[in-house]
C-alpha cells in the first residue's frame, strides 16, 4: 500500500497544503499573506485570522487538484511547532478535526526537521550523514542528519536568525517585508566590497547577528546625518554589501563544520536559501573544495507544506502517529518529536 497524506503547514505567515503518495509529493498549494507588508513584520493576530480565512480553500485545492477523496486519504500530518501560536493553532485543530472525523491518524511534524527533510522531495537526495545550514526568519542552524529521524543541532544563532538580519535591515532602508528577496533583487545591481559593517564573531559553530544588524543601523544613521539622500544614491551597494557579509558569515561556519566532522555532503534549507547570493558561493566554494551541494528548488525553500508531507510520510513508515489531544509547541526544538 502507498500512504495516501494530507499534510497542512501554518506556522507563520503561509497557509499551505501538499499531498503525499508514497513518499512522492503530488503538490504544493501555498496561500500567501500580504496583509503584514505595510507593518514591517508578521503581526500574528493577522496571521492567525488569515490562516483561519485561507485553510479551506487551500486544503481543497490540494485535494481537487489531486483528484483525491477525503475517504482515500490514510493519515493528517500538521507542524506542530516551532511557529506563532495563533497560527499553529489553525493548523493543529484542523488536522485534528480532520483525523476525528475520518477516522484516520494525525502525525505531527517538527518545522525545522521538515525544512531539512525537504531534500528529500525531489532527487538527487543526500546521502546520510550530510550537514544542512538551516537559515529562515525564525532559526540558523547547521544541523548534522544521520537519519531521517537523527538530526543535531551542531550550532546555531544565539540571537537573531540571519533571515531577520535580512527583514530589519530591509525596514530600516524603508523597504517592505519580508526584505530578504528585496534585497537579494537590489544587491545583484550593487557592489558587495562598497561597505563593511561591524558583526559579531561567535565561537565554535554558533552565529550572531544582531551586532550586525546594530551596527547596520548605526551606519545609516550617520551616513544620513551627513547625506539626506545616502540610501537613495547608494541602495543596490547598501544591499550588496550587506548581502555578502551576512553569506560570509554562513559560509564560514560551514566551511568549519566541514572540517570538525569530515563531511563533505552539504545541504541548505529555509527561506534564506532561496538567496541567489548565497547559492552561488554556496557551489563556488564546493566546486573549489570538493563538497557535494544540495539546494532545494525555491519553492521547498520558504514554508511549504510539501516538506511536512516528506517528514510525514518518513513517520508514517515507522508507525509514529499522534493522539488527538495534541496542541501545539511554539519553541519546539530538533530532536523532540
Ligand atoms: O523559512 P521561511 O519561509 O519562514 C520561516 O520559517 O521563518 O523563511 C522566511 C525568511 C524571511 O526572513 C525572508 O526574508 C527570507 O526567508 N528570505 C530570503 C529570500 N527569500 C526569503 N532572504 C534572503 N534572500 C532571499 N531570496
Ligand atoms: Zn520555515
Amino acid at each position: 500500500m502507498l500512504p495516501l497524506i494530507l499534510a497542512i503547514e501554518s506556522s507563520c505567515d503561509e497557509t499551505s497544503a501538499a499531498i503525499v503518495r508514497g513518499g512522492k509529493v503530488l503538490n504544493n498549494v501555498t496561500a500567501s499573506q500580504s496583509v503584514h507588508r505595510k507593518y514591517g513584520g508578521v503581526v500574528p493576530e493577522l496571521a492567525s485570522r488569515a490562516h483561519q480565512q485561507n485553510i479551506v480553500h487551500v486544503v481543497n485545492e490540494a485535494m481537487t487538484s489531486a483528484g483525491i477523496e477525503n475517504t482515500e486519504l490514510n493519515a493528517i500530518a500538521f507542524t506542530r511547532g516551532p511557529g506563532l501560536m495563533g497560527s499553529l493553532l489553525v493548523g493543529v485543530s484542523f488536522a485534528k478535526g480532520m483525523a476525528l472525523a475520518l477516522g484516520i491518524p494525525l502525525i505531527e511534524v517538527n518545522h525545522m526537521e521538515a525544512h531539512v527533510l525537504a531534500h528529500f522531495i525531489e532527487e538527487p537526495h543526500p546521502a546520510f550523514p550530510f550537514l544542512c545550514l538551516t537559515a529562515s526568519g525564525g532559526h540558523t542552524q547547521i544541523v548534522l542528519v544521520k537519519g531521517y529521524d537523527d538530526l543535531n543541532i551542531l550550532g546555531e544563532t544565539q540571537d537573531d536568525a540571519v533571515g531577520e538580519a535580512f527583514d530589519k535591515a530591509a525596514k530600516i532602508l524603508g523597504l517592505p517585508y519580508p526584505g530578504g528577496p528585496l534585497i537579494d533583487e537590489l544587491a545583484r545591481q550593487g557592489n558587495p566590497l562598497a561597505f563593511k559593517f561591524a558583526e559579531t564573531v561567535m565561537p565554535g559553530l554558533d552565529f550572531s547577528f544582531s551586532g550586525i544588524k546594530t551596527s547596520f543601523l548605526y551606519f545609516l544613521r550617520d551616513e544620513k546625518a551627513r547625506d539626506a539622500e545616502f540610501v537613495d544614491k547608494n541602495l543596490n551597494d547598501i544591499c550588496a554589501s550587506l548581502q555578502r557579509q551576512l553569506i560570509k558569515m554562513l559560509l564560514d561556519k560551514i566551511e568549519k563544520a566541514i572540517k570538525e566532522t569530515g563531511i563533505r555532503e552539504i545541504a541548505i534549507a529555509g527561506g534564506v536559501s532561496a538567496n541567489s547570493g548565497l547559492r552561488t558561493e554556496l557551489q563556488r566554494r564546493a566546486q573549489k573544495s570538493g563538497w557535494t551541494t544540495f539546494i532545494p528548488d525555491i519553492q521547498y525553500c520558504t514554508d511549504n507544506a510539501a516538506m511536512i508531507a516528506i517528514a510525514a510520510h518518513f513517520k508514517f513508515l515507522k508507525n509514529i502517529f499522534s493522539d488527538l489531544g495534541v496542541s501545539p509547541v511554539p519553541n519546539l526544538a530538533i530532536g523532540k518529536i
